[in-house]
């Protein structure tokens, strides 16, 4: 295992360029088992989640390789398997089930379970397959899904916590080959469910509203290969913007889509940072003591859940009181246990947390808990005064590519070590 040692207290400066996007590379390698054709997919980011997706898509029949930040795929889904093991590891990898069950007929995932953010119920992805004729089973921890034919269908697809991003993306790809036309209202609006539209529209999908609520898609008989570039990073991007408000920074965070990150940017703007667009690029600007705000995330446009704990660790040293409240992982709160650990004064609340801004957080070993609220304890790390060790970055090499390096590039003081 390996842990970040942060010398804290050094401010960021220079350009940052960003990675492709997690979120979106996830369902876009799963929808290449849709076709028999060779796809080349580009801007791919090298990280461990991405890793088990290839090694999935091997099980799975496809030929995967890897050069850089370019996977190119080929050859034909022949098992409708998903090994247990590999889909146990990462709740994205259950996005197989909606091309699986399209390309060949049937399915057969393992459950992804809960995990440390809270309840990962299934329900609206089983809603949606279902809709479109398929017949569902349970069977060992697995769900079994079969359909001779997938006919098109109009679905409602909110869920009691807001539309969900993989079970659109699940339909939307089983759509892609089902007979006629399909209509899904409530559909997830977040950028990746766009770019994965692009990618189907590319592959020779019939394919609308992606990015919208409303997303209709006609079926067509046969999908064919593609080269395709991924998008930014938009929670990378968010991450950046965050941890130079946090240092009081001027940094220019290259290759992000503004659209994407408005109300992250609204709240920055108005605790006192200034954010400007720049062509392709963002510059933010932080000289001040921000004043606090108070945060509830939302499926998008609002602020992202992804976004949240990242948020926090910014709120923690903001004299003031804020709350932040999660409305989409109502218990996505690991990371205030290792936060108060280094100073902070955050207690939880149901589905909040109150946050009392301190002056100072201090330097201490502390644990991540899950890809996101281990960035958050690199935030606090950055600002703490003195040496802060975060273990179990595994956790970041999930979704953040090279981020040591992208963080020394910026002048900070981080070292990777072996635990
Ligand atoms: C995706 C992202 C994750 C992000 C999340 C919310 C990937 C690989 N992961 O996860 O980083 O935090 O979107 O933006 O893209 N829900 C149900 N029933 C379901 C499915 C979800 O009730 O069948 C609920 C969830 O418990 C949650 C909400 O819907 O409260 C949103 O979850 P969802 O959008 O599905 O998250 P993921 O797609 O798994």
């Amino acid at each position: 295992m390996e842990k970040f040692v942060i010398e804290g207290g050094r401010p960021l400066k220079g350009e940052i360029r960003v990675s492709g996007s997690k979120n979106a590379t996830l369902p876009i390698l799963a929808a290449t088992l849709l076709t028999d054709g060779v796809c080349e997919i580009r801007n791919v980011p090298k990280l461990r989640d991405t890793w088990t997706m290839c090694k999935l898509l091997r099980t799975l029949g496809k030929t995967v390789e890897i050069s850089g930040n370019k996977v190119t795929i080929s050859g034909s889904a022949n098992t409708p398997v998903a090994d247990y093991k590999l889909v146990s590891t990462m709740r994205g990898s259950f996005c197989v089930l909606g091309p699986l069950l399209a390309k060949l007929g049937k399915a057969k995932v393992s459950m992804p379970g809960g995990c440390v953010i809270g309840v990962r119920p299934i329900d609206l992805h089983l809603k949606g397959i279902l809709a479109l004729g398929a017949k569902a089973d349970f069977e060992a921890g697995n769900v079994i899904a079969s359909a001779s034919k997938l006919k098109g269908a109009q679905m409602y697809l909110g869920g009691t916590f807001g539309s969900s991003v993989l079970a659109t993306a699940n339909v939307m790809m089983a759509a892609a080959l089902a007979h006629g036309e399909t209509i899904i209202e409530s559909a997830a609006c977040e950028p990746e469910i766009e770019d994965l539209g692009s990618f189907l529209s590319a592959m020779g999908a019939k394919i609308e509203g992606q990015g919208t609520p409303r997303i209709v898609i006609n079926g067509v008989r046969k999908l064919h290969g593609v080269s395709y570039r991924i998008g930014s990073d938009r929670i990378e991007a968010g991450t950046f913007l965050l941890m130079a408000a946090a240092v009081k920074s001027d940094i220019l965070v290259k290759d992000v889509q503004y659209n994407h990150l408005l109300a992250l940017i609204d709240k920055l703007s108005y605790t006192g940072v200034r954010v400007d667009k720049d062509g392709s690029d963002i510059r933010i600007r932080c000289k001040k003591i921000l004043k606090p705000a108070n945060v509830v995330t939302h499926p998008h446009p609002g602020f992202p859940t992804d976004l949240q704990a990242q948020y926090m660790a910014l709120m923690a040293i903001t004299p003031g009181v804020s709350i932040v409240t999660d409305r989409v992982f109502p218990d996505r709160f690991m990371h205030i246990a290792e936060l108060n650990r280094m100073g902070a004064q955050i207690r939880r609340d149901t589905g909040s947390a109150i946050i009392e801004g301190v002056r100072q957080l201090y330097g201490a070993p502390v644990m991540a808990s899950d890809l996101r609220a281990s960035a958050a304890l690199v935030i606090a790390g950055l600002v703490a005064k003195g040496k802060t060790e975060i273990h179990r970055i595994y956790h970041l090499d999930r979704g953040y590519e090279d981020l040591d390096q992208k963080l020394i590039q910026l002048g900070a003081k981080v070292f990777r070590e072996k635990d």
